[in-house]
């Protein structure tokens, strides 16, 4: 899969016609439905935010770049381990105070498509993101002004910026261009699954097939898991938390759909980033799957695309095989191989 980048925002799923398919009954049905997967051809950047490479590549060494906590421990990359599926295989982040944060680490893969981010959807876009970790008592725990001070006074990153932005000041707002410039290439490589959709019928066995029907049909996961990156960019209460932390209820105290209601994450390499769900409250996707055939916590936020679904043992394991067809081993973000050194820095006290 070529993945153009450089074009405007506009990006479309290349559907291809239909027209001509004679098939009828359940093999029509999945034809259809398997077009709705295809993904699409470009990477969407926002106009006031276009793609360049000399931004994504110093995006890129920001993104790896300890320079940006306040003592040199951490970078963006500590926590979204792209072998870990750009999450960090954690229940919950780890806090530079002693224990853990309210939440998991969230995948970044593909989020160049998601209107909302964070898992209440509190974050506009990648570029309002990109500098909450860094100034965060609990995170990077850096001032803005620290960090603009260290990156001006690197000589490299002068020249870095000066190649981004056609200018050498360093601003807040040029770090967060080139940071979220460089998130948008976190997109997924190939999987079986894609091979499958352009047609190679042996690419995913027979149980996977089962399986995308179930997920299509009676587990009604496609309700909510929708498009090629198997997400609505919606919030539903799945019927799971019951802490403290309400989600996205929060910001909407008279829409009691939204009590509990969390982010739909997308589901591409999902096997490779356990533990599951906002607060990692699930080990692994069979724990995911039980879940879900049991119906979560009836009560009136909980979404009506959730409730028991009695599948049989078979009927999980096909879901779960078709889970793992989402997977890809490599190819997660364009030359990665050529990162950019990390050049040693001072440690300082803490
Ligand atoms: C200590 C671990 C940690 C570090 C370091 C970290 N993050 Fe995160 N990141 C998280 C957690 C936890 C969330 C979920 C926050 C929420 O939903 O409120 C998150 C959410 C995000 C999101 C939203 C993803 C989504 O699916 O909605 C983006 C984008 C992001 N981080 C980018 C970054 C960038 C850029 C850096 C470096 C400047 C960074 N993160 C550093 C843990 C971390
Ligand atoms: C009503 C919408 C909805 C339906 C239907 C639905 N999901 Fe989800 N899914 C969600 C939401 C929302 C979350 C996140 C919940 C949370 O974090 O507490 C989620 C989380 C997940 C996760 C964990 C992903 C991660 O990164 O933590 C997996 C796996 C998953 N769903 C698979 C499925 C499968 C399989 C089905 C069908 C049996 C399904 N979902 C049906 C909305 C839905």
């Amino acid at each position: 899969m070529a993945w153009k980048v450089g074009g405007a925002i506009a990006l479309l799923l290349v559907l291809f016609g239909m027209a001509g398919t004679a098939a009828v009954g359940p093999e029509a049905d999945r034809a259809v439905s398997r077009q709705a997967y295809r993904v699409p051809a470009e990477i969407p950047f926002p106009d006031d935010n276009p793609y360049t490479p000399a931004k994504a590549e110093l995006g890129r060494r920001l993104f790896f770049d300890p320079i940006l906590s306040g003592d040199y421990s951490r970078a963006c990359v500590s926590c979204h381990v792209p072998d870990l599926g750009w999450a960090d295989g954690r229940a919950r982040a780890l806090s530079r105070h002693d224990g853990v944060m309210d939440l998991r680490t969230p995948t970044l893969l593909n989020l160049a498509w998601q209107e909302r981010l964070g898992w209440d959807g509190k974050f506009r876009d990648l570029e309002t993101v990109a500098f909450l970790p860094i100034t965060a008592a609990g995170n990077m725990n850096l001032s803005t002004v620290e960090a603009l001070r260290r990156l001006t006074a690197d000589a490299s990153y002068a020249k870095a910026f000066a190649d981004a932005f056609a200018d050498p000041e360093i601003t807040k707002d040029r770090v967060e261009d080139a940071l979220a410039t460089f998130e948008r290439l976190i997109v997924s490589g190939p999987t079986p699954f894609d091979r499958w959709i352009a047609g190679d019928e042996t690419a995913i066995d027979t149980a996977a097939k089962r399986g995308f029907d179930l997920f299509n049909g009676k587990a009604r996961c496609a309700a909510c898991h929708s498009g090629w990156s198997f997400t609505d960019g919606s919030f539903h209460d799945i019927g799971t938390a019951k802490g403290a932390d309400i989600g996205r209820g929060r910001f909407f105290p008279n829409s009691p759909a939204l009590l509990y209601a969390f982010k739909t994450p997308g589901l591409r390499s999902v096997a490779e980033r356990a533990p599951y769900m906002h607060d990692g409250s699930l080990p692994t996707l069979e724990a995911v799957v039980d879940l879900y055939d049991r119906g979560g916590i009836e009560r009136p936020s909980r979404s009506p695309d959730i409730r028991p679904l009695g599948l049989s043992a078979r009927e999980k394991a096909d879901l779960l095989a078709f889970l793992r067809t989402l997977s890809t081993k490599s190819g997660t973000v364009p030359a990665m191989a050529e990162l950019p050194p990390i050049a040693p820095r001072p440690s300082a006290a803490r």
